[in-house]
């Protein structure tokens, strides 16, 4: 089958398959602040890291009609900082409940039952219990294309300044896959683990 963008349902797909055809991708769980002081996170898994040195990452916010930022989004432009935390296995429950549509201001660190672990570099904290998290300062925001109902995404592009990984998911001076098992998001409700590794070598090696 083919179609254009967003013409899924004249060839029987009753969803958009974008999330499900770019997958597994995994989950920026973004911890920030505002100017008031307020804490904030929550996921996006239209996230990834973009370049080593200096070490860049990205993720998406939906704007909503009128240009209204999501709270994450509100917070990095005030104060140019946030935290990228890796959801692992027991973080996942956490993970979801954060992502509740909950008023400014509110923490979801309370809501779901996490710690706040201060950060080296910047002044958000992480979430207490994940096996990593980087810190990052912001680097530069890209409005992207707003579509017919009036919505719209912002990208937000990070510089990493600071890495945090947990001891316990390092083996042999390597991150373990056998510890440390990043949650990936999937499309519709789905969600992967990263296990079954293997290995290859490229042909410069
Ligand atoms: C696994 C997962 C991934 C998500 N990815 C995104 C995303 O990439 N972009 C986005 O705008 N919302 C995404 N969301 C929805 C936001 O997490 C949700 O709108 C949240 O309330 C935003 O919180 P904030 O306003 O505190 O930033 C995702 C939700 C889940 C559960």
């Amino acid at each position: 089958m083919f179609f254009l963008p967003m013409q899924h349902k004249a060839v029987g797909l009753a969803h958009n398959p974008l999330k499900a055809i770019v997958a597994p991708r995994p989950i920026g769980w973004i911890s920030s602040r505002g100017a008031d002081g307020s804490i904030n996170l929550a996921p996006y898994s239209y996230f990834n890291a973009v370049c080593d040195d200096p070490a860049m990452v990205m993720f998406s916010a939906e704007t909503l009609a009128g240009g209204q930022h999501k709270d994450s989004l509100r917070n990095i432009q005030e104060t140019g900082e946030f935290v990228v935390n890796i959801v692992g296995e027991a973080q996942f429950e956490a993970m979801n409940i954060s992502s509740g549509n909950y008023p400014y201001g509110e923490n979801e660190f309370i809501h779901a039952g996490l710690e706040m672990i201060g950060s080296q570099t910047v002044a958000v904290p992480r979430a207490g219990g994940v096996p990593a998290a980087l810190e990052c300062r912001l680097h530069d925001t890209i409005a992207l294309p707003r579509n017919a109902e009036d919505k719209g995404y912002v990208m937000v592009l990070g510089q990493v300044t600071g890495l945090y990984v947990d001891e316990a998911v390092v083996v042999d001076g390597r991150i373990s896959y056998d510890r440390f098992v990043p949650i990936s998001r999937l499309g519709y409700r789905d969600y992967g683990r990263t296990t079954n590794i293997f290995t290859a070598t490229r042909p410069s090696d």
